[in-house]
């Protein structure tokens, strides 16, 4: 049976506004008219993440686009806090303010390149949660952890930061496993690894209250190649790009491939 599959794309520091506005143009021309229009919203739940200076575009893009058709609108980070001195940070309301519904936290790269902890990110996934926004709680392990046999641990870890919040609140998360090792790298997962650690997340989120139906995400270059053999695993419920998010074409492959659209 064809699954709904969750297909998110993570920009990262990438695409201008003409860029941005250029992709929605794309976006819209390519789903219209293609059985892909039917599965969205439905069978496809797509959504991109783009910088914060291309929301706006974004935004304005997709009322352009036919109804239905525009993919969600998501913010890449946000701080804790709704407003304030906190120079260089932006706020989940002023996400709001601009039309994301999303929000990537804890993505790998802000917790390595610029230090955000599991206590911090637990805190903006529940001010995110309480603003109603959706979060997408990234996680994973680095090579380093993957060969000492800490995989499991380091997963563990990462999700048990999010015990405070209400059972509730957890099943209003979405997921995302992310390998470091896997990111930008061009070395995916194989779907045995990727399928492992994304039921053993929905395993240990069940303990935690975050009852049976989580969406847990994949991420880790994934590509039109290898969409199909990863989003065919049971526990993956859809995948996080980045690389072959930035063009409507090669980002809409990744949901053909799976679903055998030609
Ligand atoms: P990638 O990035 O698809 O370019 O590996 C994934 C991500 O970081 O979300």
């Amino acid at each position: 049976m064809v699954k709904k599959i969750y297909l998110y794309g993570n920009w990262k520091m990438n695409m201008t506004r003409s860029e941005t506005e250029a992709f929605y143009k794309d976006f819209a021309g390519q789903v219209k008219g293609s059985p892909l229009s039917a599965a969205m919203g439905t069978a496809l739940e797509a959504a991109v993440f783009p910088p914060f200076t291309s929301l706006a575009a974004a935004e304005n893009a997709s009322k352009t686009c036919p109804k239905g058709l525009a993919p969600i609108l998501g913010a890449q980070n946000a701080y804790l806090e709704p407003k304030g001195a906190f120079t260089g940070e932006v706020s989940l309301p002023m996400l709001k303010d601009i039309g994301c519904t999303h929000v990537i936290l804890g993505h790998s790269e802000r917790r390595v390149i610029f230090g955000e902890t599991d206590e911090l990110i637990a805190q903006k996934v529940g001010a995110a949660l309480k603003e109603s926004i959706v979060p997408v709680f990234c996680y994973g392990e680095t090579l380093e952890e993957r060969e000492g046999n800490k995989t499991f641990d380091v997963l563990s870890r990462q999700l048990r930061a999010l015990s405070a919040l209400s059972a509730a609140e957890l099943g209003r998360i979405i997921y995302a496993y992310e390998p470091v090792w896997a990111i930008g790298t061009g070395k995916s997962a194989t779907s045995a690894e990727a399928q492992e650690a994304c039921v053993y997340s929905k395993k240990l989120l069940g303990e935690l209250g975050g009852g049976e139906s989580l969406v847990v995400l994949y991420g880790g270059s994934v590509k039109p190649d290898n969409a199909r053999e990863l989003l065919s695993m049971d526990a993956i419920d859809g995948a996080l790009v980045g690389g072959a998010s930035l063009k409507a074409d090669s980002f809409l492959q990744i949901y053909k491939a799976y679903a055998g659209i030609n």
